[in-house]
């Protein structure tokens, strides 16, 4: 007999609009190879609305919603006004809460604080937000192994590749002793940008007429998106407890056309590199850097919006992992995967 899964979601972005239309175009396979049927009880956004209903809500109907009117009808059955995260977690009666809100790379708040609230409502959590494991995992996956509930994040890092699941799951026993990678895509297209001879100022706009960079390019090339994934990284796989504060930043503001050229003549390219390392005194150096990286290594193959990540472990050396220009069908993938390893019942 088919189950019933019902899930709730903050954020009704990007994250949460593809991944609510994957759940559509995969009815079939959930119901087929799963056995099963999601159903969707509850969405809360900040500016947008919110709305719950315990029975389930049309999906279809508030994609379309969000497309046309920007936001949700305040006519729709199950129009919360007013009604925030926590509020939407208590009422909506869902076995998942879904986090795709904004990251505050600050503090990680208030998506943690909505975890948190979640797991106590004995909820999974899945999450697409790197400050939560950025600056309070330790204490959301003690709450999680507490409750008997999964918490799981696989897209918060390099969107949809397998990186917390390989580790998870493909490296038992192993220790990972160093982490490293060119985690943020826009500073890449940047760097890639200015080889090609361009000024710094000039890749950065070349990088928003894409819409690869914000208006505000900060958070990229002054190093707190990549801070914030190494840090998160850290603290999953090296059991680091770090906070990003902790991460030496140096801005990829000041790099030049002729550093990149002379990096090239002595057999190097300059790459924006997060790293974990384990100094020989044991204690965890996390650092974000321009970083030269000789040319027959894996990370200068890596061009324009691809990442790589690369994690040294004591009995299986080191593995890399290269995603090819992701899009948001990866990152929206990546909760999706999630989702199933929940359905399908798989344990730590
Ligand atoms: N985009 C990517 O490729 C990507 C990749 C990996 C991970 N992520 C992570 O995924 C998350 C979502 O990204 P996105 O690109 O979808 O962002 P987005 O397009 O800006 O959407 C964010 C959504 O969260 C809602 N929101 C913000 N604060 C909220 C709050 N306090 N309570 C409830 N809802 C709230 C927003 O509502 P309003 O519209 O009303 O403000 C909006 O619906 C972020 O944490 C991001 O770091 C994104």
């Amino acid at each position: 007999m088919e189950k019933t899964v019902k899930i709730c979601m903050t954020g009704f972005g990007n994250v949460g609009v593809r991944f609510a239309r994957m759940l559509l175009e995969q009815e079939r396979q959930l119901a087929d190879e799963y056995g099963c049927r999601v159903i969707v009880t509850g969405v809360c956004t900040r500016t947008r609305g919110t709305v719950i209903n315990p029975e389930g809500l049309d999906l279809g109907a508030l994609l379309i919603m969000k497309e046309e009117l920007g936001r949700f009808d305040s006519e729709y059955p199950g129009f919360a006004p007013d009604c925030g995260a926590p509020e939407m977690i208590e009422r909506c009666g869902a076995d998942i809460f879904i986090e795709l809100s904004t990251l505050s790379v600050k503090d990680g708040e208030p998506a943690s604080g909505y975890i948190r609230a979640a797991l106590e409502h004995d909820m999974h959590v899945i999450t697409a937000n790197k400050g939560p494991e950025a600056w309070r995992y330790a204490e959301l996956k003690a709450l999680a192994d507490e409750r008997g509930k999964r918490y799981l994040f696989e897209t918060a890092v390099l969107d949809g590749a397998p990186l917390f699941n390989m580790a998870r799951s493909c490296l038992r026993g192993c220790e990972i002793t160093g982490i490293r990678g060119i985690l943020n895509t826009t500073t890449n297209f940047i760097l890639g940008e200015m080889e090609k001879g361009g000024t710094y100022d000039e890749a950065v706009a070349e990088a928003q007429r894409r819409q690869f960079a914000e208006a505000d390019p900060s958070m990229d090339v002054d190093g707190w998106d990549g801070a914030a994934k190494i840090c998160a990284l850290a603290n999953v796989l090296m059991n680091a407890g770090a906070t990003p504060d902790a991460v030496k930043v140096t801005s990829l503001r000041g790099i030049t056309f002729g550093e990149l050229k002379a990096a090239r003549t002595q057999g190097f390219r300059l790459k924006y590199i997060c790293s974990a390392e384990r100094a020989a005194d044991g204690a965890l150096r996390l650092t974000v850097a321009p970083s030269l990286v000789p040319l027959d290594s894996p990370e200068a193959l890596v061009n324009g919006t691809s990442n790589i990540i690369t994690i040294r472990t004591d009995m299986m050396g080191e593995l890399s992992i290269i995603e090819k220009d992701p899009e948001i069908k990866q990152t929206a993938y990546g909760v999706y995967s999630d989702l199933l390893s929940i359905i399908s019942g798989e344990r730590e």
